[in-house]
């Protein structure tokens, strides 16, 4: 008995130190050693680089104390969905489930920089009503961040696209089926916003099959003083 247990043991390391050999000469680790090295090499050759410092909403530049930083990224045809940061913090995104296809708002107390409210309004199948009953209570000195997903403009009506006008949008009169838009605005401010983009869905120079090329912005608001 004791003596077939041995055999048996030693037949089972046998074959572990057979197929471990083949292996490894299958899969030889040298490879893996050059490769390497070439990566170390190749390292210490280049001139040591600065690290690329990132700021506030992972921008390329950084705000001014008593300024917001903040980055909208577009909806990217109907796959992708929109993504918001303002003031390092990611308010609406896929992870945060916080967004749909259509027109994608975050209101926002511009003194403060505290998140009031997250509203997404899908334009093609629902009554612009809902989006009518989250966009006029907003209060003065609130900030609107929109980004469109998919489309943004079947539904909007002329009193949608003046509330987004009196927030300083120069676009929203012209957004339709698949347009790509985003915008920060407030309420109450008197002047044209400087952050908007806007592309037209064309079959010319759409990006995308049906949809124009993803939009993204990023800048610093100020802060409301008062
Ligand atoms: C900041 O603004 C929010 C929303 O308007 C408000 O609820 C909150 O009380 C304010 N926080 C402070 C510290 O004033
Ligand atoms: C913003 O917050 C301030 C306090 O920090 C408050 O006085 C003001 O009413 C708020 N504004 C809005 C639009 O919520």
């Amino acid at each position: 008995m004791r003596c077939t247990v041995t055999v048996r043991v030693a037949l089972v390391l046998l074959t572990l130190f057979t197929t471990w050999y083949f292996a490894g000469e299958l899969y030889p680790n040298k490879v893996d050693m050059k490769s390497l090295r070439r990566i170390f090499d190749n390292k210490e050759e280049e001139a040591p680089t600065e690290e690329k410092v990132k700021f506030s909403c992972g921008n390329d530049k950084p705000c001014p104390d008593g300024y917001f930083a903040f980055r909208i990224i577009s909806g990217a045809a109907n796959v992708v969905g929109p993504s918001f940061c303002f003031d390092n913090i990611i308010i609406m995104s896929s992870v945060r489930n916080n967004i749909g296809r259509g027109l994608n708002i975050a209101l926002i107390n511009a003194s403060n920089g505290t998140l009031i409210k997250t509203g997404s309004f899908d334009m093609y199948f629902t009554d612009v009503k809902l989006l009518l009953e989250f966009l006029k209570p907003v209060q003065d000195g609130t900030l609107v961040l929109v980004a469109s997903y998919d489309d943004p403009g079947t539904n909007l009506n002329e009193e949608a696209r003046a509330l987004f006008t009196s927030f300083g949008s120069s676009y929203a009169k012209k957004v339709h089926f698949r347009d790509a838009w985003i915008f920060v605005g407030g309420k109450g401010i008197n002047t044209e916003s400087p952050f908007e983009q806007y592309l037209q869905n064309n079959k010319e120079t759409n990006k995308y099959d049906g949809w124009p090329e993803v939009l993204e912005m990023e800048g610093c608001i100020p802060r409301k003083t008062k």
